[in-house]
């Protein structure tokens, strides 16, 4: 992609004459490149298009784009689904087989009849035994809408039973076609759906759009600008936060900004400065005041090539990172994008903070004391132990504090927290320390 500030910067070295060595190093983000699971039956085939991940206890719902293909006598139509536990051993096998989703049935009248101009399931979510669908649909004048329609989800996942006349209609943000709601958020006692496109330029309106569980429209919050396209996010955490993917297929030209906000602050990882497409996880905030982009380098994924992967779903994997599906292009891929103990992706520093001021800060505190003190410690974190990360080294300090003693103390801490606190909780300690 075009990098507007290194050619300001060669300019300026062209105008005064001078030869500079340009280094580069430093400011290429390393990428992660995508740990993909296999999938067989008809939810691997193209013609699923799955458009959207979420959780059901622990059951990964794969949300078709067209589940009336798979209509039958005793349903409308069907989305998919996998269990966690089949997922987790998947991840962990030498040579893992295929996963293949089963089939739940959406139950009710027929989709495409019902809803007209119907173009596909595009985002769900679940309230306890309720799901929430986005539908995108067509207007007979080739502008889009989204629908919005409430289900009851039977026991164990045997169905989902929704009521397509009941549905509320969400007016497009743009004229651009095939362009609507791809995002369903649950924050508090709303439901809120994100439009796919919110670029500074192309979309000026860039809001959440609020709906009570009843499906009442009740308000709507502002969107800070992203560029590209947001086609789903995970479930918001305690504190609002939440990730969202974040691509630009080739070819969209209209939505290429004259130069990437993103890309300007974090740098472009090495295969993203070889490639015209860009495939990242940003991560933001919801609160009362509106929808917000996070001060946080966004996840670039390492891009295998030329071909652009339209990915469509994302959804939390606990600290492991995140599950992220595409449609059909290049092909169906789900993938694990993971996430290393201390990636601020990984903990929540909030969370981390309420542990630490419980189970640490009488040692730890503001001055040096029992403990080193805790102003400064993610930055001395990254200068204790050659060849450690600041994450890896705070990580082993909770859980293995005997390991490295910081000379000058006794080796006092309790050895105890690593079988105290979850992988999640020692990320979310990590993640608060890191900031320190
Ligand atoms: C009883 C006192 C005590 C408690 C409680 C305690 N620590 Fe420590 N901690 C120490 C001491 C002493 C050291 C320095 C010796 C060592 O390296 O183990 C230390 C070192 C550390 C270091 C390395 C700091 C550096 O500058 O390199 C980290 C990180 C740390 N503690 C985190 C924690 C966290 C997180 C908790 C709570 C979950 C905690 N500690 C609870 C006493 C304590």
């Amino acid at each position: 992609m075009f990098k507007r500030s290194l050619v300001i910067a060669l300019a300026l070295i062209a105008v005064a004459g001078l030869v500079v060595p340009v280094t580069t190093a430093q400011d290429t983000p390393t990428e992660t490149p995508v740990t993909l699971i296999e999938l067989s039956g008809p939810a691997a085939e193209p013609d699923a298009e799955l458009s959207g991940l979420a959780w059901y206890g622990d059951t990964l719902v794969l949300l078709a784009e067209n589940p009336n293909l798979y209509a039958g006598e005793e349903r409308a139509g069907a989305i998919f689904a996998l269990d966690k536990a089949d997922i987790l051993a998947y991840l962990d096998a030498d040579a893992p087989e295929p996963l293949e989703p089963r089939a739940v049935p959406i139950l009710g009248p027929d989709i495409v009849e019902t809803v007209p101009g119907f173009d596909g399931f595009e985002a769900i979510a679940f309230v306890d035994e309720a799901a929430y669908l986005l539908i995108e649909a067509a207007n007979d004048d080739g502008t889009m809408r989204g629908v919005l329609v409430k289900g009851a989800v039977e026991p164990d996942l045997a169905g989902i039973a929704l009521d397509l006349e009941g549905g509320v209609e969400l007016d497009a943000q743009t004229d651009y076609g095939n362009m609507s709601y791809e995002s369903l958020l649950v924050y508090g006692e709303s439901l809120v759906a994100l439009y796919e496109i919110n670029g500074a330029d192309v979309n000026p309106v860039r809001e959440g759009l609020l709906f009570s569980f009843d499906l009442a429209p009740v308000g709507s919050l502002p969107l800070d600008a992203l560029e590209y396209r947001l086609t789903d996010a995970t479930a918001p955490d305690a504190e609002g936060r939440f990730w969202a993917i974040n691509y630009f297929f080739p070819g969209e030209d209209f939505l290429l900004p004259e130069s990437d906000p993103l890309a300007e602050v974090y740098g472009e990882g090495a295969t993203h400065a070889e490639q015209p497409h860009v495939e990242r996880l940003v991560e933001l905030q919801i609160t009362d005041e509106g929808i917000a982009l996070l001060d946080q380098a966004p996840i670039q994924l390492e891009l295998p090539g030329e071909d652009a992967r339209n990915w469509e779903g994302i959804a939390r994997l606990d600290e492991r990172g995140f599950l992220v599906v595409t449609d059909k292009y290049p092909q169906t891929l789900l993938g694990l994008v993971p996430v290393e103990a201390g990636d601020p992706a990984a903990g929540d520093p909030a969370a981390g903070e309420a542990l630490f001021a419980e189970a640490c800060a009488g040692c730890h505190g503001a001055e040096p004391g029992a403990g080193p003190a805790l102003p400064g410690m993610g930055e001395r974190a990254a200068t204790r132990v050659e060849g450690m990360t600041a994450a890896e080294y705070l990580h082993e300090s909770i859980v293995d504090p005997g390991a490295y003693l910081v000379e000058g103390y006794q080796d006092i801490m309790p050895p105890t927290y690593g079988d105290q606190y979850s992988e999640a909780e020692l990320a979310d300690l990590v993640a608060y320390l890191l900031a320190q």
